[in-house]
């Protein structure tokens, strides 16, 4: 082959560069319908279901701090997190709650104010909940702490994901 024949004309050059710029559009205009007809894949992921958090026998009526992990699953992305719950027994009930604070998102502590004992205080501004969870007028917080869905299996308590109440 002579060297003459390895030339890219200027027309050739032209229609190689209308093909980049093709490709490119076309790409873009297919990859948000690829992701439409993955999407169902996509949000499969999340928490999964239930972690083994406490033993019941551990449980008082007094809210204790127990801190677990879970796997969350984020397409196809996997990892572990940290997550915390404050749990006590009512009787035969037992409540676990979220220690978020439902204000701006801070970590509340139980009887963590010598002038607020028994309650849940949140140190970034001062709100203040109930051992119920359930929020004190004239605080911050608007809403009550979310509580953890649970299940109770042989003596040891499960946890799920946080309802919103
Ligand atoms: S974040 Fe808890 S009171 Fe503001």
């Amino acid at each position: 082959m002579s060297e003459k024949e390895h030339k890219v004309s200027r027309r050739q050059f032209l229609s190689y560069c209308l093909m980049g710029v093709g490709g490119f559009m076309a790409a873009a205009a297919v990859t948000p319908m690829a992701r439409f007809a993955l999407d169902p894949a996509l949000e499969a992921g999340g928490e999964s279901d239930y972690v083994s958090v406490a033993s019941v026998d551990d449980l008082t009526e007094e809210p204790k701090r127990f801190d677990f992990k879970v796997t969350v699953e984020d397409a196809w992305y996997e990892s572990e997190q940290s997550r915390t719950a404050w749990i006590y027994r009512e009787g035969n009930e037992i409540i676990a709650l979220s220690p978020v604070c439902t204000h701006l998102g801070c970590t509340v502590n139980w009887d963590a104010n010598e002038d607020h004992p028994n309650q849940f205080y949140c140190p970034c501004h001062h709100g203040r909940f109930e051992k119920s969870g359930k929020n004190i007028a004239n605080t911050p917080p608007t809403r009550p702490l979310d509580v953890y869905d649970m299940e109770v299996r042989d003596g040891t308590v499960y946890l799920g994901r946080t309802i919103q109440r």
